[in-house]
């Protein structure tokens, strides 16, 4: 998607050689000009699937799945890693491994919101090693709800979290797609 690219290579920046820091308009401040046009372009590329729910996980996830929805007219639920004091304790959990901060945490779904009827598209801001997905797709499975595909803003070609999706047999489409990086510059596909 140009407009997202655009953004990527004009104010991302890339540290600690293999991140891409975007706080400027995806992850601190947020572009919601952008995001509608990504929410609209989501809206364009699974347009023929069937979809009544948006899954996603705090924090940074939340707002493009909301912005997203209004495309969908469908709700957003999203995975809780701060579980507040209330929460229904009857929910699908799943443990998710952190590549970043090298531990385990876990994602919490109130049963009460993803059910056996509920036909669903996964959207979330970066795709890195894909242990974020399969742990929202672990909650969907849990639930007997039907994945539809999975909507990522930017994904980091050179880990494998789209090799993971693919391999679970899943749809993905992602907004940008980064190859590496090179002297401190982004290079996309
Ligand atoms: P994975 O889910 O794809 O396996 O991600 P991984 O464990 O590798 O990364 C952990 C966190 O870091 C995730 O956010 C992921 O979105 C984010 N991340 C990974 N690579 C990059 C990058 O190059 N740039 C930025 N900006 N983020 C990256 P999180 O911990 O769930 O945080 P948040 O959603 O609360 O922001």
């Amino acid at each position: 998607m140009q407009l997202l690219k655009e953004k990527i290579m004009t104010e991302g920046k890339v540290i600690g050689g293999d991140i891409l820091k975007v706080d400027g308009f995806l992850n601190h401040q947020m572009d919601i000009h952008l995001f509608n046009e990504m929410g609209k372009e989501f809206k364009r590329r699974f347009q023929y699937k069937e979809i009544n729910k948006i899954l996603t996980i705090e924090s940074s996830g939340i707002g493009i799945a909301c912005i997203t929805a209004q495309y969908f007219d469908v709700p957003v639920v999203f995975a809780k890693k701060h579980p507040g004091a209330n929460m229904s304790k009857d929910v699908y959990q799943s443990q998710v491994y952190s590549f970043t901060k090298k531990q385990y945490y876990s994602i919490k779904v109130s049963r009460e919101f993803v059910n056996s009827h509920d036909k669903i598209l996964i959207i979330d801001d970066f795709l890195a090693n894909g242990n974020a997905v399969k742990g929202l797709v672990d909650i969907c499975n849990q639930a007997g709800a039907k994945v539809q595909g999975v909507g990522i803003a930017i994904e980091k070609g050179f880990q494998k979290g789209g090799s993971v999706i693919e391999d679970l047999g899943l749809r993905l489409e992602s907004l940008a797609v980064i190859e590496g990086f090179a002297d401190g510059k982004v290079i996309l596909r």
